[in-house]
């Protein structure tokens, strides 16, 4: 195999648009940076329309509506309603609390296809204490009875951690009864937040691989009812993911200001250019900006990627994880046990997850740690 050169791309498969950092949830695994935006940067609607109109016309097929909460924005409708006329699929991926059944209305009347809805827990203690909000286990199950009945598909998705790994065969009863048909079992990826709370989120890699193993066992139990996708923690894995399906391969992230970046944690990367959708078409961010060129293809990897049998599969795992963990973008992924780095963050990892209660930093605006 041959290293192959970063142009000319593909079209972009999907979207994800970052409409509003704001969010009335503290989760303490939120993958937004450190640093969030601000309401006062956030683009216009009619940006975001020309934003939609561009990636249908570059081929993308979907848009997933997030943040932050995007429904936090006042627009949210005609933004929605924008994205589907532009011919784009659109999924609202939400924590329901802000949603009341007028507005639930209205995304409907705009097109809406799809609702993506978050659960912290599968009872009211765990939910509300790890999204950091009280009252949301109410409100999040009202609005999946919104959802289904208006014949709208529901997924649930659940960010897996210590504080919940016992709950996934709770959650697999939960996205059930609440009529989804799609459960996200989403170990949590040590990104931006979660990465500050890591030592706190930690669970212990035997019982990882018990409720890996539960949803194995269930998926085909459900198969027709339910689909069950399950996202692995990355430090017990023997080969990382493909992040973000391959830099600049198949997705846009754009943030609440309009910066397009070839993932969720790509500003952690310092050095990178990132173009705005306010200056740039997003045909030109895809074929030239100088962030989406940087780890687009094989060329950039070093060893043991560039010889590796997997670097058109995995595309060497995460650019920020490598970053994070071995102090360089370009380096293999730790979460690869071809990594020099792999058995020191397992290790790593091991003894976290024995560390008692700690101390969390909630996702917020204003910074809050409490135990
Ligand atoms: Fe993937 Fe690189 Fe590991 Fe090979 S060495 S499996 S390409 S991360
Ligand atoms: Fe940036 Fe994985 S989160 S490449």
């Amino acid at each position: 195999m041959t290293a192959h050169a970063p142009l000319p791309p593909a079209p972009p498969i999907g979207v994800l648009v970052e409409l509003t950092h704001r969010c009335p949830l503290g989760c303490a695994y939120c993958s937004n940076p450190l640093a969030l935006e601000r309401p006062a940067a956030e683009i216009d609607t009619q940006t975001w329309a020309r934003v939609f109109s561009e990636a249908a016309a570059l081929g993308a097929l979907h848009v997933h509506l997030s943040g932050g909460e995007p429904t936090a924005r006042r627009d949210i409708a005609a933004i929605t309603r924008a994205a589907a006329e532009a011919g784009l699929y659109t999924n609202l991926i939400t924590s329901g609390v802000g949603v009341s059944e007028k507005l639930w209305g209205e995304l409907v009347a705009s097109g809406l296809d799809h609702a993506q809805l978050s659960f912290q827990g599968t009872d009211k203690a765990t939910n509300d204490r790890y999204g950091h909000y009280e009252g949301a286990w109410e409100k999040k199950r009202a609005f999946a009875a919104m959802v289904t009945n208006a014949g709208l598909p529901l997924t649930i998705n659940a960010v897996i951690h210590r504080g919940n790994l016992h709950q996934v065969g709770a959650f697999i009863e939960l996205a059930l009864e609440l009529g989804a048909r799609r459960l996200e079992v989403a170990h949590t990826q040590y990104y931006g937040w979660a990465l500050a709370n890591r030592a706190a989120l930690m669970p212990p890699k035997a019982e990882v691989m018990d409720a890996i193993a539960l949803v194995e066992a269930a998926r085909p139990r459900l198969s027709g009812q339910l689909v069950i996708d399950m996202v692995v923690p990355d430090y017990y894995a023997r080969y990382p993911k493909p992040c973000a399906g391959g830099w600049g391969r198949v997705a846009i992230n754009i943030s609440p200001s309009g910066k397009a970046l070839p993932c969720h944690a790509a500003e952690s990367i310092p050095g990178l250019e990132f173009w705005n959708v306010k200056d740039h078409s997003l045909a030109e961010i895809w074929r030239d900006s100088p962030a989406f060129r940087a780890f687009r293809g094989t060329d950039w990897m070093r060893e043991p990627c560039r010889s590796c049998e997997r670097r058109e599969i995995d595309w060497g795992g995460c650019r920020c994880q490598a970053l994070a963990l071995a102090g360089d973008a370009a380096a293999t992924d730790p979460a690869c046990h071809k990594s020099p780095h792999h058995a020191g963050i397992e290790a790593m990892a091991a003894a976290e997850a024995k560390t008692g209660p700690s101390a969390i930093r909630w996702r917020s605006y204003k910074e809050k740690v409490e135990a």
